[in-house]
């Protein structure tokens, strides 16, 4: 065979190869001068995903785009609308520095379209699939093609809505598999009245809905389970973006969602074995998934045929159209609600009720508001138009007064519904002679209570009672003008926790004489000092009728006014919740103050934990439900008390326990009583204990809701290894507890760090999600650590997927940890207990 011959035929081959392999430009970057002619493509750094030139399954046109691994991923089209129709394309930066593709003729059939580039750009191809035009010497980023989506979410992709511009950043389908122009499909977010949800339209019309998005996952996704937690990300981004996406937590994970030209949004996650990507979740699993088959009034179940049905209490509008399937029309009320009817001013019978639907896809329409259960339900039994309400930890109080559309009966996941009905529909079925006796026998037992309560005021020192309020009005007048104006400070809703309350009954709640509690603590004896907190002794007092109180007495530094003390005190005595101590009320004479809290009798949590002969009374169960009483305690004092109120000063022996071994927080709000301010983000009085503060609060005064995180974490690691974080500090080099926990974590070796006595291995996984949640919470940085409401569903969650905690703050801990100089050093490890309530002030 002739050589050239030979030659000749290699060089055949090698174009051949070229072109069915793709050719691959050795360049990741496009310039002016550098640029990609079809059938050239770029491929990222991770070689996972590829830029170029393609043509989709049965077409012959030419698009530009990227996929991920194969062709038939496609996640992004730059010329969706305008195709190539033959392979003479090219994409290159123009003259007006705008990454475009450009046809046979040179004419732009697609440009990035940034307006005013005044300097030389170029176009990068990062890793993550995101292509970047920047400017060249700055390296400015002046658009990005992971915030103009195609049809395709991919992790960190965020789907957007700007309340305020309206301005949106969607997927949009493509018309058919074969033409990726924008079809009629479109997936986004909603913001209404706080509520965050995901949309499919069809058009403009809704076609599917998420279910109200709790932080984590959405709710009326029933495979959506906790699993998905760290998946779902976003909110508002203060500039007026509600934003949701997601994350990976790793390469090996990678999925994506995709929204197919039917209008289906599709979750599918690479097979690495198979190479291919799988199909996990869609949002059309079944009939039900379809917006608002079911009409008003009417709940889908995919299970149960027919699948729509009306809610108790309610009938089909149209009958005969109901028994051909045909539910668009939905259900009409049965029976009128008796406040309609109120207001036909016909005669009034028995109030409404709610009828509870377990587990289900909220109706559309809801109204978001930050309140606890109880006031969401009353809020809503109040006014005669909101028809349905919810509540849902995360989001709070849900009511709805219009049409109740799109309820779906989920299997796992979703969230209790209550739909407002008539008595007689409650009713209906239960046995009228048990509410006539037990309506008779409660009736007599009120009866007989309060002759009890009467003939006990009357015959119990009648004339102190006269006197104790009058002296006590004389002494704080002030303050009782406060009271009389109803309590609140300005800016806070009363919210009626008082309203029906008597005077009488307000003044002896709040105010308590200080000769009473003289008398009732033996004149604050020594033997009845419970402890030494941060602000003050505490003392242990029995009142004359025989209720025992915990009495603090608080040291005098506190520099507010009467006025304010007081302010705060009714504040805090609002504040209602089964793991915070309750605050009964104070007392003020002169210089002294003092508050008045109900009394624990198993003292506080340190003196179990961390005395080697009590500690064992405490199993793994106790601990878990004590963490558990604490994070939805702080929870409430975050949020759901409307005050929003930082602890700082959460630590072991801030937590009591109750005859059940129930946590309560006690201390919470002295930050407010001291005058520290709530609203002010950055304080000059550090009020804390070293151990617990978070590094920016301890160094900067900085302070946040995740302040209180952080010695939330520091607690959970306590707790679950019986050891303290202070006492760490006896030897100069080695680490913190969090250090050590963190090293040992690293090592997978967490085991020698529990407690002998409470290991127990058949909750070995139990221990290391909490140690690892206790490892989220001590994050250095406050935005990596979660929120509490995140906390609780970590902890209430086996299969939650949790993220990698980053390093704890203070690993080495002595010198960071001196806000004011080397003497507060030395001090080091007598410190361990005592809070720094002062730093400055004294
Ligand atoms: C590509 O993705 C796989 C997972 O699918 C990941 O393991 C790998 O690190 C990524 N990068 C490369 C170069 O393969
Ligand atoms: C491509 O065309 C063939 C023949 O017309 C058809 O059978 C096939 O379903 C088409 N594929 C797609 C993805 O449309
Ligand atoms: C391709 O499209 C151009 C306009 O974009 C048109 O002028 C040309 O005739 C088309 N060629 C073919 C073969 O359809
Ligand atoms: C670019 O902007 C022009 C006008 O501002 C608009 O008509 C065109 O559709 C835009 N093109 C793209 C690809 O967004
Ligand atoms: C852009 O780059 C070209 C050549 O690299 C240079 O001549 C020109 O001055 C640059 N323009 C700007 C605005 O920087
Ligand atoms: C898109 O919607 C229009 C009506 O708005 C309809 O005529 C058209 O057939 C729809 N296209 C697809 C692919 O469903
Ligand atoms: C989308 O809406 C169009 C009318 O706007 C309708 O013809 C079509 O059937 C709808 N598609 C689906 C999947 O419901
Ligand atoms: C279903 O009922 C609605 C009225 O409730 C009517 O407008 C619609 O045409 C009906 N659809 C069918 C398919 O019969
Ligand atoms: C109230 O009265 C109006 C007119 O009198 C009537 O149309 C309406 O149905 C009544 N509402 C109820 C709930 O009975
Ligand atoms: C009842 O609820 C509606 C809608 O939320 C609201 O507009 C109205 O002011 C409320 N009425 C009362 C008396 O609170």
């Amino acid at each position: 065979m002739d050589f050239s011959y030979c030659a000749y035929l290699v060089s055949v081959l090698f174009i051949l190869c070229c072109y069915l392999l793709q050719v691959s430009v050795g360049i990741d970057t496009i310039t002016s001068s550098q640029f990609i002619k079809d059938p050239e493509t770029l491929i990222s750094n991770d070689g996972n995903f590829t830029f170029g030139f393609f043509s989709p399954i049965n077409s012959t046109n030419r698009y530009v785009g990227i996929w991920w691994k194969s062709q038939s991923t496609i996640i992004w089209v730059a010329n969706r609308n305008q195709p190539l129709n033959d392979s003479n394309g090219i994409v290159t930066i123009s003259e007006d520095g705008n990454l475009v593709v450009l046809n046979e003729q040179n004419r732009v059939i697609w440009s990035s379209n940034v307006s005013n580039i005044a300097s030389n750009t170029s176009c990068q191809f990062s890793d993550f699939g995101n292509l970047v035009l920047l400017e060249s010497t700055t390296g400015n980023i002046l658009w990005q093609s992971i915030q103009q989506p195609s049809d395709t979410l991919l992790p960190g992709m965020k789907l957007s809505i700007n309340t305020r511009t309206g301005k949106s950043v969607k997927l949009k389908s493509w018309k058919s598999p074969s033409g990726p122009s924008v079809g009629n499909f479109s997936c986004g977010t909603v913001e209404h009245l706080h509520i965050i949800e995901v949309f499919i339209w069809n058009n403009t019309r809704p076609y599917w809905r998420s279910g109200p998005w709790n932080g984590g996952v959405f709710t009326g996704i029933q495979t959506m389970t906790v699993a998905y937690f760290f998946g779902f990300r976003g909110g508002d981004d203060g500039e007026g973006n509600t934003n949701i996406y997601y994350t990976i937590q790793n390469d090996e994970e990678f999925f994506i969602y995709h929204l197919n030209s039917q209008g289906k949004l599709e979750e599918t996650w690479w097979d690495d074995e198979k190479k291919e990507m799988l199909v996990t979740w869609t949002s059309r699993e079944s009939e039900c998934d379809v917006y608002g088959i079911c009409g008003a009034f009417a709940s889908c179940n995919s299970l149960s045929s027919p699948i729509c049905s009306c809610l108790r209490g309610f009938e089909p509008r149209n009958i005969q159209e109901w028994n051909i399937h045909n539910w668009t029309g939905g259900c009409v009320r049965r029976t009128p609600l008796q406040c309609e009817r109120v207001n036909n001013k016909t005669k009034s019978t028995k109030e409404d009720g709610y009828l509870k639907l377990r587990m289900v896809k909220v109706p559309d329409f809801a109204e978001g508001l930050a309140v606890t259960p109880d006031i969401c339900r009353s809020l809503c039994l109040e006014n005669c138009s909101c028809l349905a309400y919810s509540h849902e930890a995360v989001i709070g109080c849900m009511t709805w007064t219009g049409n109740l559309l799109d309820i779906q009966q989920l299997e796992s996941g979703g969230l209790d519904l209550y739909v407002r009905v008539a008595y007689a529909e409650l009713d209906r079925g239960r046995n009228k002679t048990i509410i006539i006796v037990s309506t008779v026998i409660i009736g007599t037992l009120i009866v007989v209570i309060f002759a009890y309560i009467i003939w006990r005021r009357t015959s119990n020192h009648p004339a102190k009672l006269w006197l104790f309020t009058k002296s006590a009005r004389k002494k704080n007048n002030k303050a009782f003008q406060r009271f009389k104006k109803g309590g609140s400070p300005e800016g806070y809703a009363s919210d009626n926790v008082f309203g029906e309350m008597s005077q009488v009954k307000l003044q002896e709640l709040l105010i308590f004489d200080f000769e009473k509690l003289a008398t009732a603590t033996n004149n604050f004896h020594l033997s009845n000092k419970l402890g030494q907190g941060g602000f003050g002794p505490v003392y242990k007092g029995k009142l004359q009728d025989g209720r025992e109180i915990a009495v603090k007495r608080l040291s005098r530094a506190s520099g507010q006014g009467l006025e304010e003390f007081m302010n705060e005190v009714v504040v805090i005595c609002k504040l209602q919740h089964r793991n915070l101590v309750r605050l009964l009320g104070c007392c003020i004479e002169g210089d002294e103050k003092m508050l008045m809290y109900e009394y624990m009798p198993n003292k506080s949590l340190d003196a179990f934990i961390f005395d080697p002969s009590k500690n064992k009374l405490l199993d793994w169960r106790t601990r878990c439900s004590i963490i558990d009483g604490i994070a939805r305690g702080l929870l409430y004092l975050h949020r759901d008390s409307r005050l929003r109120i930082i602890h700082r000063d959460l630590k072991a022996s801030n937590i009591l326990l109750d005859d059940e071994l129930n946590p309560k927080i006690s201390d919470f709000g002295m930050a407010r009583i001291f005058g520290g301010g709530e609203d002010q983000a950055n304080t000059n009085r550090i009020v804390g204990t070293y151990g617990y503060m978070s590094p920016e609060y301890a160094m900067q005064g900085l302070f946040s809701e995740k302040s209180d995180v952080f010695s939330f974490g520091v607690l959970i690691l306590e707790i679950v290894t019986g050891r303290r974080n202070s006492s760490f500090y006896d030897n100069d080099h080695a680490p913190s507890l969090l250090g050590s926990v963190w090293i040992k974590w690293r090592d997978d070796n967490i085991l020698s760090l529990i407690d002998e006595g409470i290991y127990d291995p058949s909750h070995h996984n139990y221990i290391s999600r909490y140690i690892r949640i206790g490892l989220l919470c001590t994050q250095e940085l406050a935005v990596d650590r979660p929120t509490m409401a995140a906390v609780i569903s970590m902890l209430n969650s086996e299969t939650a997927l949790l993220p990698s905690p980053s390093k704890p703050a203070f690993i080495l801990m002595k010198n960071m940890l001196n806000p004011n100089g080397p003497e507060e050093c030395q001090s080091g490890s007598s410190i361990n207990n005592i809070s720094i309530t002062d730093i400055y002030g004294r």
